[in-house]
């Protein structure tokens, strides 16, 4: 099986190439950091898959659009796109700049890298696009609130495209962890409530990804309890949201 993974030099990236080498598949590796990326090849040849790296900064937009092309010239099985950024939970108002970089990393450089291969998948029939979007996008905390945006617009963008690629036989998947350990949650400084290892979060997700789950939200229970805060009427949420630990920060 032919699977691209974007953010693959770190975190669920890394996690998930290693898993997928283990199936022996044919694994194309994206991320910035040569030397990270270079590293977790290696260990994906050493347990069975080929590999191709592709040293490449996401939010070069006209970059991302040319290796989607050269990607599309062969096979695609599946595509996950995993590369993504946080700023941290700070209080204030937002710097534009977070918007901007998060809305390019998290959302834009997405398209940028798709649209050439959509057409690909449609010819082909077949194939699978996974999104790694987050609980985050679910519920928007004053803490996180470009992060959430830029997340909420990748649920938007792959709802979306699953009503347009389902007629093909092409499955668009869009997955939604909650805490995980990453270098992305190391650098948080309060508790994380349900908070998952790297291995326990990357089993989750490559399982739903085998059952083609189109809607994956996990763990269950931070899932369950967000949906409950939503039901809410508005002053009796804004209430639980201010004293939750989300708070700290703000
Ligand atoms: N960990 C969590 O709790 C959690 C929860 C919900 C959602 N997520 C999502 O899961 C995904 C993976 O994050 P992670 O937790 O594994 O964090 P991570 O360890 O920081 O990994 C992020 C990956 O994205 C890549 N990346 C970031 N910016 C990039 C850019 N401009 N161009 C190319 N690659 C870029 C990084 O590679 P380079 O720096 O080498 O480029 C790295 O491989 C993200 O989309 C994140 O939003 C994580």
């Amino acid at each position: 099986m032919r699977i691209i993974i974007t953010g693959a030099s770190s975190g669920l990236g890394e996690a998930l190439a290693l898993h997928y080498a283990r199936e022996k598949n044919d694994l194309v590796l994206i991320a910035r950091r040569e030397k990270k990326l270079q590293k977790v090849a290696e260990e994906c040849l050493a347990l069975g898959a080929t590999v191709e790296i592709i040293i490449a900064d996401v939010n070069d937009f006209t970059l991302m659009n040319s290796i989607g092309e050269r990607l599309a010239s062969e096979k695609v099985d599946r595509i996950i796109l995993n590369a993504g950024v946080s700023v941290g939970h700070s209080g204030g108002v937002t710097p534009f700049d977070d918007f901007h970089r998060l809305f390019q990393t998290n959302f834009l450089s997405l398209h940028a890298l798709l649209e050439p291969i959509i057409p690909k998948l449609i010819e082909q029939k077949s194939g699978e696009i996974v999104f790694i979007s987050s609980l985050a996008s679910l519920l928007s905390m004053p803490t996180s609130i470009a992060y959430s945006s830029s997340k909420r617009a990748l649920n938007a963008y792959a709802e979306g495209l699953r009503y347009q690629l389902k007629p093909y036989g092409v499955d668009v998947m869009t997955i939604l962890p909650g805490f995980i350990d990453s270098e992305m949650t190391q650098k948080n400084n309060f508790t994380m409530p349900f908070f998952l290892s790297t291995e326990q979060g990357v089993k989750r997700i490559t399982n739903a990804i085998a059952k083609k789950k189109h809607f994956y939200p996990f763990p269950l229970r931070f899932y369950l309890m967000i949906r409950f805060i939503q039901l809410l009427p508005h002053p009796l949420r804004d209430k639980i949201i201010y004293f939750t630990n989300f708070k700290k920060g703000s």
